[in-house]
């Protein structure tokens, strides 16, 4: 083995393995070292010289969404190689949706911190960030953009769809259906344990348009995702072959030196709320782009978002909002197909990963074929964009819907509140067979925000309460400050900001107060008058949680609302907050 490289003279370049080097006060020592250290597993000084990718790898036992990151991690590698870099996988946290307690989102900010840092820590020139489940392609988003290293997200993709009694089911949409039903008692104890073995059908990501799909047709319009990277299911070739291009992606990324911020502007941002609107994607998306555009200085702002979302229609007919799965979505041409038909909309001179531009990408896809999955402009799905931004007296920093998931009867409603205090009040309470409620009162949830319980957990779905579930009722107006998985569907106000354990109007809500939704008019009304709220106020003054140590604490004392991204106050892009 030559030592020739170690010997030389010459000062390192500060790339590649040369990159950061350890502080000992000699940098040639630093890189003496390290050499000495990595050449213990076997490199060679020609490996040791080439641009080095890191693999973000968040594989993990309890992350069964992740669970093709084996493979993933060996395709990218291969990629890597054969365009000359040399590949080094590390690990980061992995958050799967029901392996984490309290809530995943509690923990994507320590993700994303995790990720930035070690991006930061280690000697690399690019870096292949391997996410999938909910939280963790906002957390490594937001990390990468932070880090400033360039990135090129990659998915592990979407899950199989099984099949119960002949029916094609798949989650987490029909894991909600089927447990409605036995909860109204249409099934059983044995059919519901079927249904279970079912829904999951293989390793992969929630198979409907749920924030998982979402972000990952997000990164693929922000251009940090490759084209066509969104919609291969996590077992095919396919996906195999974007991991390979991802990692041979990266090598050039390495050499153009293209960072996050030069991916992700105003104009990708833009691109990404359109196809956010028009995928019918999950409201969660809305959170963690403002997030990761916010790393970076961008605002997301609710009423551009509104606006946007008048002139959006949605295409795509997946689950929750349609009929279709997300391997249906990757049949029909994926986000490229989706591309071609929103051009119109669309900023073509932003730039992606590949370095060239969506426009150009667009024009490279080819023509399409007929299908029924992705809708044209003329015959969408919904009229206007998933997702609308209510305002009123119980919101005033706003609160979201997701219209195209909603119950039309619904969209324009007053009735009676009926108010549980936090989510253990909903539980002890929800199904009592004494419970005042009827079919038109309106369900309201508070303390499930962003410090409220904390974290924003998904409990923003309130069930059904089980004596109306068993009557037959499906849906209610139901509001909180929480948020809700993009799965679900149904009249469900999200976000409501400033939440309740701020001091935010929804904590003085009382059960028998009236409220009006009104979709249409983008409006949640409390009705009542002003003085009456601040008497409220005064006589029941709001102290915000706080903690004595550790995470929670840090979560507690710098969390944001949702109209911020939930993201911590000081990782925000400077300027900003
Ligand atoms: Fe991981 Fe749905 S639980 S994507």
């Amino acid at each position: 083995m030559s030592d020739d490289a170690s010997r030389s003279p010459k000062k390192p370049p500060a790339a590649g393995l040369s990159k950061g080097l350890t502080s000992y006060g000699d940098t040639d020592f630093s890189l003496f070292l390290r050499k000495a250290f990595i050449k213990g597993a076997g490199f060679t000084d020609d490996a040791l010289a080439r641009p080095v990718i890191g693999i973000a790898n968040t594989g993990s036992s309890f992350n069964p969404c992740h669970g093709n990151a084996p493979q993933l991690v060996e395709a990218v590698k291969r990629g890597v190689m054969l365009a000359g870099g040399l590949p080094m996988d590390f690990p980061t946290i992995s958050i799967h949706e029901s392996f984490a307690h309290p809530t995943s989102m509690f923990l994507r900010n320590l993700m994303s911190m995790d990720t930035e840092e070690m991006i930061r820590a280690q000697p690399m020139d690019a870096v292949v960030l391997i996410g999938g489940c909910d939280k963790t392609v906002p957390a490594q988003l937001m990390g990468a953009a932070s880090a400033g290293v360039p990135a090129v997200q990659l998915v592990t993709g979407s899950m199989l769809t099984g099949s119960h009694d002949g029916e094609r089911v798949g989650a987490c949409t029909d894991c909600r259906r089927y447990w409605g039903k036995y909860r109204a008692e249409e099934i059983g104890d044995a059919e519901i344990a079927r249904v279970n073995d079912q829904l999951v059908a293989s390793v992969g990501t929630c198979s409907v348009m749920g924030t998982a799909s979402t972000m990952a047709c997000v990164a693929e319009a922000l251009g940090i995702a490759l084209p066509g990277s969104a919609s291969p299911p996590a077992v095919t070739a396919d996906r195999i072959r974007v991991a390979e291009r991802s990692g041979t992606v990266a090598v050039a990324l390495a050499k153009s030196r293209l960072t996050p911020d030069r991916v992700i502007t105003e104009k990708s941002v833009e691109n990404a709320l359109r196809v956010l609107l028009a995928i019918g994607g999950s409201t969660n998306g809305i959170v963690h782009l403002t997030a990761i555009a916010g790393r970076l200085g961008i605002p997301v702002d609710l009423a551009r978002l509104d606006a946007l979302g008048r002139e959006t229609p949605v295409l795509v007919d997946l689950k929750p909002s349609g009929q279709w799965y997300m391997e249906d979505f990757h049949h029909a041409g994926g986000v490229p197909a989706l591309l071609r038909v929103l051009e119109p909309l669309l900023h073509l001179d932003a730039l992606t990963v590949t370095g060239r531009t969506m426009g150009e990408e667009i024009a490279a896809s080819g023509p399409g074929f007929p299908q029924e999955v992705i809708r044209p402009l003329s015959n969408p799905v919904y009229a206007q964009g998933g997702i609308a931004v209510l305002r009123g007296n119980l919101a005033p920093g706003g609160a979201i819907i997701k219209q195209s998931a909603a119950n039309p009867k619904l969209m324009q409603h007053e009735g009676r509140a009926v108010v549980f205090e936090n989510a253990g009040d909903l539980a002890a309470r929800i199904d009592r067979d004494d419970l005042d409620v009827t079919a038109d009162d309106v369900l309201v949830l508070k303390n499930i925000g962003p410090k409220g319980a904390p974290g924003m957990p998904e409990a923003g779905y309130l069930p059904i309460p089980k004596k109306l579930a068993r009557a037959g009722v499906k849906d209610m107006v139901r509001i909180s400050d929480g948020r809700m998985s993009g799965t679900a569907a149904g009249t469900i106000v999200l976000h409501v900001t400033p939440e309740a354990a701020l001091g935010g109007p929804l904590a003085h809500v009382r059960t028998g107060d009236r409220i009006r939704l009104d979709v249409a008019g983008r409006s949640i009304a409390l009705l009542l008058d002003d003085a009456e709220l601040e008497r409220r106020r005064a006589a029941h003054p709001v102290t915000p949680p706080t903690a004595e140590r550790g995470y929670l604490k840090l979560f507690l004392d710098t969390v944001t609302q949702a109209d911020q991204g939930v993201d911590f106050d000081f990782l925000r892009a400077p300027g900003r907050k």
